[in-house]
């Protein structure tokens, strides 16, 4: 196809339609009577309704190839509608949510969970997926901290990356492979107080060294599109934000892809009193560099006008088409409007066992022991189970449109399939409700399992919390069970971190987060002892909401607090310790592992040099194990305040029983530098910390000079 060719062919009307993007349910259903449902609001007829270029969301094969065939009659220049939804951990096989998957610190992991996706995906004829969300998060109030990678940037860079090759496999002409979308751009982690679309206020410096780089990293590793933000940034909606769209996305990154609203974004400008209609709003949007518009309808109702008054503006209508274009030709959607939707094919390829088999695999990785005061694992033990998660089946958790809880586990049949010795159920989390008989039973096993957490709605978009401890008084459930003298078991299903002050009683807590299709037999086989948990926080435990935002590479202060020092005027708190509860980076394995030996091979190093770290690991118990190894810098003079430490590296290695393992890092320059307000890398000599540890509290330390020559 050549596009320049078509764009000749195309009226301003029909150039506009390629940047409208709407739900399928536009299109399938009888149209007249759509209109006076779901498409009268958006101020919609027919005409405009097929010049729409793209659509959000659809359910399986028939749908798309029913919704495209009916596009397609009507279409003058038959341009192929470009289907994209969001595909977040899985399609119907249903990986752990992303907050979890970041827990397993295991980048070809996270590659390989986004490859299955695409693969199932594009069997409904999906071409693009609004993933990966490369938030930066600091607060787990905000429902969407499940959708997110943590708060660590580096880790953000990594994971990101990972999904998108993991998504486009290098080629998304080809059957299987997915293009990805990034989201949400930027800075929508920081929603104040943890409330959902909330304002965003932070200093260029910060937006440049902690909140851009999961995006970069995405757009650096070849994502077509870009999503916006619902958040404003200095004041200005990200949807018509110039810095954001043009400084930083086009002038600093080079991107050449797609951009796209969040949905109704551009319209939502008006709310954020920005615009006066939506007429304004198109403006802005253009100008701004916004290329599809999400579910409103600013630029469909309202861009001719603006087109004929101003040939500047036909000139960004044009790149924006022309660039919407080339990504349905680099799909291979002028060659084959279906691609990848096969009904057949849907069937075999959809849950298949292989798929299926990973995603335990994930799910092993993804769970983060908090707790075990030598109770855990749980082996040839009489076991009661007791709190909602006993019997439900819900572990897809939030964004898995397309996955089906019914197919799940849940941890009562995944004991029993594992041959475990059950010996009482109850689902109830009220104490109230458990009489004599139910204590009676209780007291007669060696473990009572609590499985307590939030609803699959408790946490993802627009659902925050202000107080997030256990919901529905579970707590009480626990210190109930402790009362009647059995070893108890904590096992935790949620979204976001939460207040675990009040649970420590528990012997032994697992936080397994939502891990999809196959997580309770996961979690049967960490409680058991057949897997060796592994998984590591990406977000601090805050010890009370308080402490929020709490994140392990926050600056240092003028008054920062020594730990174990007196002094009443420093950085503190009068009524909580400035630790969090669980720190970054933190989570126990059956395995003891303990950190010995750190050397540096120089301790100094020129711009052209590199200098190795080495630390030995050995593994003091008699089951072998996977360890996380963090590396961990610290600037301690710069022309800005660095934080007290950043992860700058990682390695995930077995460790064999009673065994030594040496692991190395490498240090080089790229590791020191920091950004300035223009994302301009800066390095300056001086002296660093290196820290090399299991966790942020807990490393051992090193310094070396950085020598500018
Ligand atoms: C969410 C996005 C999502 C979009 C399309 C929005 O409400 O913020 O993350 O991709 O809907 O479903």
């Amino acid at each position: 196809m050549d596009i320049k060719q078509l764009m000749k062919e195309l009226t301003t009307e029909e150039k506009i339609g390629q940047l409208l993007q709407l739900a399928p349910f536009h299109f399938i259903k009888d149209i007249e009577m759509e209109v006076a449902g779901h498409v009268s609001p958006l101020s919609l007829n027919q005409d405009k309704i097929f010049l729409a270029g793209s659509v959000l969301g659809i359910g399986h094969a028939s749908e798309m190839i029913s919704v495209q065939e009916k596009y397609l009659k009507k279409s003058r220049h038959k341009i192929p509608l470009m289907f994209m939804a969001d595909i977040i951990h899985g399609y119907e096989t249903i990986f752990p949510v992303p907050l979890a998957l970041s827990c397993t610190w295991h980048e070809s992991l996270i590659e390989k969970v986004a490859r299955i996706s695409a693969v199932e995906a594009q069997t409904a004829g999906i071409h693009v997926t609004f993933s990966p969300m490369a938030d930066l998060v600091r607060d787990p109030r905000w429902g969407r901290v499940v959708e997110s990678f943590g708060e660590d940037p580096y880790l953000q860079k990594v994971f990101a990356r990972a999904m998108v090759n993991g998504y486009q496999n290098n080629d998304i002409s080809k059957v299987g492979h997915v293009a990805a979308c990034v989201k949400h751009f930027a800075a929508y982690g920081l929603s104040e107080a943890g409330r959902d679309y909330n304002t965003v206020d932070l200093s260029r410096s910060s937006l440049q060294n902690n909140f851009l780089s999961g995006y970069q990293a995405a757009i650096e590793a070849g994502a077509k599109m870009i999503m916006t933000a619902f958040n404003v940034i200095d004041g200005v909606p990200a949807t018509i934000n110039k810095y954001l769209l043009r400084d930083v996305l086009r002038k600093q990154w080079h991107f050449d892809g797609v951009t796209i609203s969040d949905y109704d974004s551009l319209h939502q400008v008006i709310d954020h009193g920005c615009a006066e209609n939506d007429e304004q709003a198109a403006l802005k949007g253009i100008e701004a560099g916004l290329d599809i518009e999400m579910a409103s309808t600013c630029y469909i109702n309202h861009l001719t006008k603006h087109v004929k008054h101003d040939p500047t503006i036909e000139i960004l209508l044009n790149q924006a088409v022309e660039r919407v274009l080339i990504l349905k030709k680099d799909l291979g959607l002028f060659d084959n409007p279906y691609k990848g939707a096969d009904v057949k094919q849907e069937k075999c390829i959809v849950r298949a066992i292989e798929h299926l088999e990973f995603a335990q695999k994930v799910a092993e990785e993804s769970v983060v022991l908090l707790k075990n005061d030598q109770t855990l694992p749980i082996e040839n033990k009489k076991i009661a189970l007791i709190g909602p998660y006993a019997t439900s089946k819900e572990t897809n958790g939030p964004w898995s449109w397309h996955g089906n809880n019914d197919f799940n586990l849940s941890l009562e049949e995944a004991f029993i399939k594992a041959g475990s010795e059950i010996i009482y159920v109850n689902p109830s989390h009220d104490p109230k409700t458990y009489d004599e008989h139910d204590c009676l039973m209780l007291r007669q096993a060696d473990v009572i399992v609590a499985a307590v957490g939030e609803t699959t709605k408790q946490s993802g978009e627009a659902h925050s919390r202000s107080q997030i401890e256990l919901p529905f008084g579970q707590e009480k459930l626990i210190t109930f069970a402790k009362t009647l003298g059995q070893k108890v078991v904590t096992v935790l299903y949620n979204g976001r971190p939460l207040i675990l002050e009040n649970i420590q009683t528990s012997d032994a807590i697992v936080e397994t987060w939502f891990t999809g299709s196959m997580g309770n037999q996961a979690i049967v086989d960490i409680l058991t002892g057949k897997v060796n948990p592994s998984g590591k926080l990406t977000m601090s435990f805050p010890r009370n909401v308080g402490q929020i935002p709490i994140y392990y590479n926050h600056l240092n202060t003028g008054r920062p607090k020594i730990e174990g020092i007196d002094n009443e005027f420093v950085s503190y708190y009068l009524d909580v310790s400035n630790q969090s509860l669980y720190p970054f980076g933190y989570g126990l394995s059956y395995s003891t592992f303990d950190y010995k030996n750190l050397r540096l091979s120089a301790t100094r190093m020129t711009e052209t040099e590199t200098i190795t770290a080495s630390i030995d690991i050995i593994n003091k118990s008699d089951r072998g194990g996977y360890e996380i190894i963090q590396l961990y810098l610290r600037d301690y003079v710069a022309g800005i305040s660095r934080p007290v430490m950043e992860l700058k590296g990682f390695k995930k290695v077995w460790i064999k029983a009673f065994s030594k393992e040496t692991i190395t890092f490498d240090i080089t320059k790229d590791m020191l530098g920091y950004k300035d307000e223009n994302g301009m890398d800066i390095y300056e000599q001086g002296r660093f910390k290196l820290m090399i540890g299991k966790h942020a509290e807990a490393v051992i330390s090193m310094d070396f000079d950085f020598i500018k020559e």
